[in-house]
């Protein structure tokens, strides 16, 4: 072959590699024409099995989502009140005869759980863990130019498992990629950033070249970087030729780049790396691969350091469902989370218990959010009957390896987590396992320090920590034993992987504002009855056993320099774990943000802490009855005191301390106008003001965004709102609101943030909750407009149009 090419003239030579330039790699998007069904049928595993009855869908998918809640389901409550069972997936489609020299292997981002799959009733293999990417080689199976058909058996019929809402199904991205025999490897690029300085940076890469020929290949590989205009700024060429051996062989590069912009959470500026293969001069693979330059340190006296410039880690903890969508991952979906994040002032993600969507990460690099991957929420020892505990022996190093490999490129991928709260922490086999899992991680990655999310600590009970092989230690909870840690743990670095688990309802404030309550309780201190309506009051006073309010965590990573920084328990609302309360509330309170993604009103304290533009924020709202008496709050920044007036008249001035980062008065309640100034050396900063709704005049309702693409996949968040004639928010008028959307779209869920509303979040009718409730509407791929229309009895029904282009 080598030889025929190189006696073929220069412009045949041209030619061919200009065709090959655009064949060296597909990698296809295999998301879209799927077939499912609900249930076991063993037969659907052969190639012509006939599914034309099944159900038409695109991935991502998430069957458990679609189900009413009930109580009855084996999850319970604590899973999210959602159905698991046994679902079945195919696809059939067509390899082009091109490919018939090729390499072919299906990637699944994460299936949950349990899958199977079959190419053309061939066998390939089994991935019980539902959180983690795996792939196969469809090479030795396929038709080329034929139809296949590829099958996929979900399994996720055995209940309790996870401690919080799983979803079920192929809800991750799946692509189907084809190379040359001699190409990158799988996950085959590994781009770090060793030294890194305003003058100069090295960009250390690793390659492992694939050869699945049966002779050695003499190439030349080389990586090109561009900055993030575009612009060719370096390259590895090798003027030496390598060579791959059959199997495959592993290289290392570095490369120069003079006055680097370095990566950071204020700025995430990305490099392009293409690392390139070429055979004969002519190009046989690329891969494309975005990094970051940036450095970063933790240091046991003064905490952590991002590019040496010391930064606290405002960080949350993130479970995996996307609210209404449920676990079926959508990328607008994921950046309207994190967009709310990073209005909120955070800079850092805990994804936990698991590993999350890899295009999430993409987003963390794009968006500036610094990122802890987290391998396990349990090892051997169970949380629940039919968790990973089953299948931790079997599949650690395969599921931990999977995780490193995929992710190890991404600059906002900070941390390692080898687990939360493990039961082995308190025996000596926590020493053995953890050791075990860092020499997985640090096999494929050193530049990353690995962490465990620990309850347990005191040195001598810990046996993780035992290990000595942990780099930082996080600690979950237990604020009162932060000022010891040091004593306890010398010489060491801490994180709070977690804080707060403090609980509360959007709009529900419940009276007095200034007593802490504990729920569920810990036998000593004051506890809370739940309310009747299952809501939980939004002062940030209410809070369960093990955690502490917002602020009190707040106030206290703050005092210690040593605390590199927290991840606030929880960011979102998430489905399932509705602790304090039990069905029918089916999704959690402690999120910061509800699942709806309405802010409650602690988010204005972080806010206020965590970003530097200036902010003022007042609750409640101001609808109260004669005769009661109504905290007022307030959290705010970049002022020295804020004044608050009813109807005009002052009820003096106020200021947070270093202890106490909210103001309040205590205000006897009268109708009208409650405003709030803030000042700063007696000038004015912002003002905010409540007024007493009047009561229900109209629906109103605001799209995150109108101009959408018709991609089948784009999504617009309308926020419905019920107001008075002037526009205020009344908040005591619920009411149903239907939803109707017609043309380019379709209704993608509904949702109101409460917690124990057990309407299927598919409904196109939703109860608003405390005057507010979301629609989540999803573009086809065909282009055109979106009419949404929301309606309640009584009230004029509301317009809204979305455009979709391509
Ligand atoms: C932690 C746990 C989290 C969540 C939280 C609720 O102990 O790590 O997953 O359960 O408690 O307070």
């Amino acid at each position: 072959m080598k030889s025929t090419k190189n006696k073929l003239p220069i412009v045949a030579l041209l030619l061919l590699s200009l065709i090959s330039t655009a064949q060296v790699r597909s990698i296809a998007d295999f998301n879209n024409g799927w077939k499912f069904f609900l249930g076991n049928d063993s037969l659907a595993s052969n190639a012509n099995y006939n599914d034309t009855k099944w159900r038409s869908l695109n991935l991502p998918h998430d069957w458990s989502i679609e189900s009413n809640f009930s109580s009855s389901f084996p999850a319970t409550n604590q899973g999210g009140a959602l159905p698991g069972g046994i679902g079945w997936y195919r696809k059939t489609f067509t390899v082009p005869a091109t490919s018939k020299n090729k390499v072919t292997r299906i990637e699944f981002d994460g299936v949950y759980k349990n899958s199977e799959v079959w190419i053309n009733g061939h066998y390939l293999g089994k991935r019980p863990y539902g959180y983690i990417n795996f792939s196969y080689d469809l090479t030795p199976h396929l038709n080329y130019g034929k139809p296949n058909v590829i099958a996929v058996k979900v399994d996720n019929s055995l209940q309790p498992d996870s401690r919080w809402y799983s979803g079920s199904g192929i809800y991750r991205d799946v692509k189907l990629v084809t190379t040359n025999n001699v190409a990158i490897a799988e996950a085959g690029v590994f781009i770090a950033t060793p030294i890194v300085s305003k003058n100069k940076a090295t960009v250390s890469i690793q390659y492992n070249v694939a050869n699945t020929g049966t002779q050695k290949e003499i190439v030349n590989l080389y990586t090109d970087l561009y900055d993030a205009a575009g612009k060719k700024i370096a390259t590895s060429k090798q003027v030496v030729l390598r060579t791959i051996p059959v199997g495959g062989y592993a290289y290392a590069d570095q490369i120069q780049i003079a006055a680097p912009i370095l990566w950071s959470t204020a700025k995430p500026y990305l490099y392009k790396a293409v690392t390139k293969i070429e055979r004969n001069g002519q190009l046989i693979d690329e891969v494309k691969t975005n990094f970051g330059i940036r450095s970063f340190r933790f240091d046991a006296a003064n905490g952590f350091f991002l590019n040496n410039e010391p930064l606290k880690i405002q960080g949350v903890c993130m479970h995996h469902d996307l609210g209404a969508l449920g676990a079926a991952y959508n990328h607008a979906a994921a950046k309207r989370q994190l967009n709310i994040l990073k209005e909120m002032g955070v800079n850092a993600i805990r994804f936990s218990h698991n590993p999350p969507a890899a295009a999430i990460l993409d987003l963390c690099d794009e968006m500036g959010f610094l990122v802890q991957v987290e391998a396990f929420d349990m090892w051997k020892k169970k949380k629940n009957k039919f968790d990973y505990n089953l299948f931790f022996d079997e599949w650690h190093a395969r599921d931990i390896q999977a995780m490193v490999l995929r992710d190890r490129n991404h600059p906002s991928v900070f941390m390692w987590s080898i687990g939360n709260e493990i039961r082995e922490q308190f025996d000596s086999t926590g020493t053995t396992i953890a050791k075990r899992l860092v020499e997985l991680v640090k096999a494929l990655d050193t530049t990353r320090p690995v962490t465990c999310a620990l309850t347990e600590n005191f040195p001598e009970k810990n046996f993780i920590w035992k290990s000595g092989a942990l780099d930082i230690l996080g600690f979950n909870y237990k604020l009162y034993d932060y000022a010891d840690l040091p004593n306890r743990f010398p010489g060491q670095s801490f994180v709070a992987t977690e804080t707060a688990s403090a609980l509360a309802t959007r709009g529900s404030y419940d009276m007095p504002s200034d007593s802490n309550r504990l729920w569920p309780p810990d036998g000593k201190t004051p506890t809370v009855k739940g309310n009747a309506d299952m809501s939980v009051s939004a002062y940030d006073h209410v809070y369960a056993y093990w955690g502490s309010s917002h602020e009190a965590a707040m106030v206290a990573v703050n005092k210690y320099k040593y605390m590199s920084g927290m991840f606030v328990w929880s960011g979102f609302d998430f489905i399932g774990e509705p602790v304090p309360y039990a069905w029918p509330a089916r999704s959690s309170y402690y999120g910061i943000v509800d699942l709806a993604g309405f802010p409650k009103d602690v988010f204005y304290l972080y806010q206020s802490e965590w970003t530097t533009k200036p902010m003022l924020h007042l609750f409640p709202h101001w609808n109260w009855n004669k005769g009661d008496t109504v905290d007022v709050w307030a959290y705010y920044n970049n002022a020295d005191e804020v004044e608050l007036f009813l109807n005009g008249k002052s009820l003096g001035s106020k200021s947070k301390t270093t202890d106490v980062l909210h103001v309040k008065w205590r205000v006897p309640y009268e109708a009208g106008i409650i405003k709030a100034v803030s000042k700063k050396n007696g000038r004015v900063v912002l003002s905010k003001e409540i007024k007493t709704a009047a009561s229900l005049s109209k629906i109103l309702v605001t799209a995150d965004r109108t101009k959408l693409k018709a991609n089948g996949k784009d999504l617009s968040f309308l926020t419905i709102k019920l107001v008075d004639k002037d526009g205020n928010l009344v908040p005591d008028a619920d009411r149903f609101v239907d939803v109707i959307v017609k043309g380019a779209g379709a209704l993608a869920g509904t949702d109101n943030g409460f917690p124990a509303d057990t309407v299927s979040l598919k409904s196109s009718q939703r109860k608003t909750w405390k005057g507010m409730a979301l629609a989540i509407v999803q573009t086809n791929v065909k282009k055109g407009n979106i009419t949404v229309v929301v309606k309640s009895a009584g009230l004029k029904d509301v317009i809204i149009t979305l455009e979709t282009e391509e």
